[in-house]
Order: C-alpha cells, then structure tokens, then sequence
C-alpha cells in the first residue's frame, strides 16, 4: 500500500511550467512565485483535451491508513480475549479524547449521527423548539432536530468560510429558539467566539457539530468544547477512522451520565442513579461501541496530530498557490482559527474568469488532470424530507397547523448565498490528498492553472 504520492520534483513542475514575462527567476523562485506571476503560462494541453495529465501514474495517499506493524497488536489483544463488549479499552479511547479535546468527559457512540441525537435528547431539545443551523452540510445535523421533534431553521452561510455567517443569526431568532447547532462544515472552525456570545445574550443552548472537525482549534481551543456538547464521527472517511463511531464531549457531570445512561438502555450511571439505583432509570436505547473499534480508534488516535499538522501545512501552501489564478477562491479561516482540520481542501470556482467554462466541465478537466474532486453538497434547505416532517403524523399533532404551512417555511428558510455555492461555486479536494508532498500541491495548482489558460478550449471541446 502507498502511503505517499511519489514526489515530483520542483524541476519537473517547472518543467511543465514556461513562465513569460519578466520578474521571476526561475532558478531560484519558488513555485509559488511562478504562480504568483500573471505572466505564467502553462503550454502543455490539457488531459480532457488529449494532452499529459498533469499527475501522471500516480497513487494519492489512501484511506483509511493501517500499519499492521503497530495498529495491530492491540486490536489481537482485543480479539482474543473474548472481551469484545464495550469495557477497558473504550474507557481509555474516552479518557484519551477527552483529554486531548481538553474536555471534562467523553462518551463514544456508535456514529456521529447518534451523538448529535444524543445529545439534542439529554439538552431537551424537541417539540416546540426551534433550532438554528446551517443549510451548507451532511444531513444528519438538521435530521438530528427532527429527529427530536424541533424545527430547523436555516441560517445563511458566509461563502468565503463555507460556514454559518454569524451575521445572520439574530435576525432568525424567536421566542420558540432554543438552540444553535454550528457545524464545522469542511473541518473548517466556525466563528465560535461570536456565535457564544450570541447564545449567551438570548440564553440559548449550543450543540457542536465537530463530525469533520478533529482538533481544529481557535485561539487554542479545541472546537466541539465551546457549546455546551460537542459531537464528532470516526466513521471510515473521517480522519479518525473506526468504521463506524461517535462521541459527545461536555463538562457537564449531569449531561454525560444522562448521556451515558440514554445509550446504555437506560440503566443507572452516576447521577442518574438516584439515591437507590433501582433498575432501568431513564428511556433510553442502545448505542455502545465495540471494544475493537475503540482498539482501532487508539491506533488511529496515535498519528492524527501529525496528519492533521501537515494537513493544515499542505492546505497553506495548496491555498497560496491557487490563491493567485484568477476566478479561484480558496477558503478563508476566521482570524482567531489556530488550526483547522481539513476534512475537505474548499475552494469557489467563479466562471467568470474561465470564459464561462461550467463548474461540471472545470471538475471534469481538474480530475483528467489526475486530480480528484466534487461538487459538493447539494442544498439541504430544499429536500423533501423536510416536507415530509412537517406532514407527519406526530408533527401534525404536536404543533399548529399555521407553523407547519410547508410554503411559508420554505420561503422563510430561503438561504440565497448556500444555492450559489452548492450549485456554481464550490469545489471540493479530499483529505487524504493534503497528506501528499509539497510538489503535489504545486502539481494540482498547475492542472487548475492549465485549465485556466484553456478555458476556452474546453468550453467548445
Ligand atoms: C457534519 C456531519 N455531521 C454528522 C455526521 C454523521 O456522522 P456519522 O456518519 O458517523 O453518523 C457526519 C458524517 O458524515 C458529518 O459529516
């Protein structure tokens, strides 16, 4: 298994690249001066139009990454005990998170959408309430306040962070919000310092979606342990990759043992005992991990801040070079972001400045490049199930007929900006690639610039 791309040298980038004009010295610049030069210009044709792909025969980092070597012996130690049940090694999992979120405690769940749940269901989030979150993410942070009987509603993002634009929050709140529900969407930290004190001034509850946000930190402090839970994934795409796997972060003793009891059946833990712990004390259901899969955490767990440094590394870089193609927009960080996680390399592509080429047709010539890419999410505001909710049985019988007007909510939750980045703007590289070399960033850079200089071309191909 390769673990590495192979390194191209900053020879054979330059190779590629026949930089014009005058004022950069290609002896001695960097790549990131030949690409800061508007004059640079990029001769060879690209892949979607019979040329070389710029990465040729080449194998990006794979995922999920397992060293038999290392990872193993705990997860044998595992197997063979028979102990297979959650016990000792999802303990120290727990201990060992918590610690490194810088959190008080720590459960693990079996995925990040029962963590969500989970704790919308031990904050009384539910009937009634409404629930602040963005429309720009994987479904489970709004199916969670369904979920829980809530309402969602949709906040505006900020396109230049991807995230929800903290500007936008007031002005959708009413006497029936209860909670806001940021997600670090891409990895990416949301604007925690102002949404905090947005939730304090109207006394609202704040559930962290950190599923793609492992150890991203502002001014030093971890993301997930600003609200008042913090919920994350570890399932196999995420950068704590168990399979399957969750967990909720909090320094609330009473949250967590509630917690704990509601994904243990119900059964007595720590306050929730009582004076008398006298059988099941709570509705709950049963959302343990496995003892193996914790053993994989811990494997996992022992190279994640190294992956996540040079991810953040990477990004940089990637973001300094392709930061200078015109019509190219990489992500902005809030100012007070100290580290990010990067489970997506973001960018906004504005045709524009590619001769009207489409986004689907740009994405088309990126990845015959050799370098793979999405789209996206696709507007989550918009889908039936939404509607779905809202003509449901229980929905109809626990809230008035004129707050479940499916038309009016629908105009209400209009979020303008996330339409444009779902549907012509965003692009998305994965994870695994920003643990690449430095010449591999100056390579997608260079593919992205090609397409740029052909714009044209590709357009009428
Ligand atoms: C932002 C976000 N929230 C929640 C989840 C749900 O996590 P899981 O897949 O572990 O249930 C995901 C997973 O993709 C996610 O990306």
């Amino acid at each position: 298994m390769k673990l590495f791309a192979k390194n191209y040298s900053r020879r054979e980038f330059l190779k590629t690249n026949i930089v014009v004009g005058t004022g950069v010295a290609l002896g001695t610049g960097t790549a990131n001066k030949v690409l800061a030069s508007c004059a640079t210009v990029n001769k060879t044709t690209p892949a979607v139009l019979g040329g070389e792909p710029q990465v040729t025969s080449h194998d990006w980092p794979s995922w999920p990454i397992w060293k038999p070597e290392t990872d193993e012996k705990r997860l044998l130690e595992v197997m063979r005990s028979g102990v297979w049940s959650r016990k000792n090694v999802t303990d120290e999992f727990e201990k060992k998170w918590a610690q490194l979120m810088g959190a008080k405690r720590c459960l693990a769940v079996v995925n990040g959408t029962n963590a969500l749940n989970t704790s919308l269901a031990q904050l009384e989030i539910g009937w009634g309430d409404e629930v602040l979150v963005t429309p720009y993410t994987f479904i489970a942070s709004v199916s969670c306040i369904l979920f829980n009987g809530a309402i969602p509603v949709f906040v505006d993002i900020d396109p230049e962070t991807f995230q929800m634009d903290p500007a936008k929050i007031e002005e959708k709140i009413t006497p029936r919000t209860r909670a806001i529900l940021p997600v670090h969407i891409l990895g990416l930290p949301c604007d925690m310092e102002r949404i905090m004190s947005i939730a304090r001034k109207h006394n609202l509850l704040v559930v962290e979606d950190a599923c793609q946000a492992w150890l991203a930190e502002i001014n030093g402090k971890k993301v997930g342990t600003f609200g008042n839970a913090g919920c994350f994934s570890f399932q196999t795409t995420k950068h704590m990759a168990m399979g399957e796997g969750g967990a909720i972060i909090s320094d609330d003793d009473e949250f967590m043992d509630r917690c704990f009891s509601y994904h243990n059946y119900g059964n007595p833990y720590g306050s929730t005992a009582g004076q008398i712990a006298a059988g099941t004390v709570m509705i709950g259901t049963k959302l343990r991990i496995t003892e193996y899969q914790a053993a994989i955490g811990l494997a996992q767990l022992e190279r994640l801040e190294e992956q996540t440094n040079l991810r953040n590394e990477n990004a940089g870089y990637l973001k300094s070079l392709i930061g200078k193609i015109p019509g190219i927009v990489p992500y902005r960080l809030y100012e007070n972001v100290t580290k990010a996680a990067f489970h997506l390399f973001p960018f906004l592509y504005n045709k524009e400045y590619f001769k009207e080429l489409p986004r689907n047709k740009f994405m088309e010539a990126l990845r015959a490049e050799g370098v793979p890419c999405s789209g996206g999410y696709t507007e989550l505001n918009k889908m039936p199930y939404l509607k779905n909710a809202f003509e449901s049985k229980y929905y109809r019988k626990f809230y008035p007929a004129e707050q479940l007007d499916y038309e009016k909510y629908a105009e209400e939750n209009k979020c303008p900006l996330n339409e444009k980045l779902c549907n012509e703007q965003a692009i998305w590289i994965t994870q695994n690639i920003l643990l690449g070399s430095k010449s591999d960033m100056e390579n997608i850079a260079s593919a992205i610039e090609k397409i740029h200089l052909n714009a044209e071309k590709i357009k009428n191909k």
